[in-house]
């Protein structure tokens, strides 16, 4: 098959040895869209190595179809259209991934589309119902709002009831984040986020995929029992912590990462997404968010494309030449 190889400060389409038939509990896929993320950049860029066990190639969602499966499996066959979670592998031909973290695509989306699904929207439901236990009416500060993470993060909480207020780059992605379903934003080129945050009623929760200079003010917005969940380090991974505000208003901080998870916690996580989410999607309550879609040969450019900071939503790679 062929898959995405890492050669010095190139990304090259080549020929790679196949993944090999599925494991008693594995699928394996025939791809036709990856999702491209932003943590591919950073392992690309050596930061973010792959989990003991999992592939080398990049690539943490796919969609496609299924072209074999393991003896365990039963609730996919062979050729069913199918999206994927995956721990690496996804700019590939093939990809072979736990049956667990397999969906069926939800009525009415696209495989194309679907492929941009499974780790943004993963990210979001582990993150804010399962880590943060959010209830309904509790309110969130999400940072990176237009993000692939963030424009899931929106609709969903919406859908639950969870306002929203969003820190962005632009004025123009405030306003396509309210378009989503956020209620408030803030254009973090115009200084610190604290006082429009405090003016909106504070947050009982912030998603918070920057650190560093970040923390402390989230610190002073959260309300009493409010949750950090820290995704990320755009911002850096050293901080300052108020450790009177963190005793006085009872906050958490929490670590999280979904690609480090076991199996059966994304298992959990999966079948969350298809119960409550699936069925919002195939309603068209919440809908994938696909900034733009370039070929497979093209990956590099389309990091490019998304270390720009200019994208909205999700950016999709052709693998298929049918797809
Ligand atoms: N822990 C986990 O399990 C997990 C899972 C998935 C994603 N993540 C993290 O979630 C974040 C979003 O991922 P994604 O793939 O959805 O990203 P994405 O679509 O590439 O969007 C990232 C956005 O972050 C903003 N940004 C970039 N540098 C920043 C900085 N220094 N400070 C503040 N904002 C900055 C930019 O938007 P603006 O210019 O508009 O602010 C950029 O467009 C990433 O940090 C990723 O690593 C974590």
């Amino acid at each position: 098959m062929k898959a995405i190889a890492i050669d010095g400060d190139a990304l090259v389409w080549t020929d790679h040895d196949e993944p090999g038939a599925p494991g008693a509990e594995d699928v394996l896929i025939d791809v036709a869209w990856a999702g491209m993320n932003r943590a591919d950049l950073t392992q690309r860029a050596g930061g973010y190595p792959p989990p003991p066990g999992a592939s080398e190639i990049l690539g943490l969602e796919v969609s496609g179809h299924v072209r074999a499966v393991g003896d365990n499996v039963t609730h996919l066959n062979v050729g069913d259209p199918v999206c994927a979670l995956l721990t690496g592998g996804g700019y590939a031909e093939q990809v072979r991934v736990p049956a667990a973290q397999v969906l069926p695509l939800p009525g009415g989306i696209s495989l194309r589309d679907a492929a941009g699904l499974p780790e943004v929207f993963a990210t979001a439901w582990m993150n804010l119902y399962m880590e943060a236990s959010l209830k309904p009416g509790e309110r969130i500060l999400l940072h990176a709002g237009a993000s692939g993470v963030g424009t899931a993060v929106i609709q969903l909480a919406k859908a639950m009831g969870n306002p929203v207020f969003v820190t962005v780059g632009s004025d123009a992605k405030i306003e396509a984040c309210k378009a989503l379903g956020a209620e408030a934003g803030w254009n973090r080129y115009n200084g610190s986020f604290v006082d429009a945050v405090k003016d909106w009623g504070g947050a009982d929760m912030v998603l918070d995929p920057v650190g560093g200079d970040y923390i402390h003010q989230d610190q002073s917005v959260l309300n009493v029992n409010g949750r950090i969940v820290l995704i990320g380090l755009m911002g850096g991974r050293e901080t300052q912590l108020d450790l009177g505000y963190m005793l006085m208003k009872r906050q958490r901080l929490i670590g999280s990462t979904l690609r480090s998870q076991p199996v059966a916690r994304k298992r959990e996580v999966m079948d969350a997404l298809y119960e409550t989410v699936w069925p919002l999607l195939a309603s068209g309550e919440i809908k994938p968010i696909i900034d733009r879609e370039f070929a497979i040969e093209d990956a590099a450019a389309a990091m490019d494309f998304l270390k720009s900071n200019d994208s909205q939503g999700k950016v999709l790679l052709r693998v298929a030449e049918s797809a």
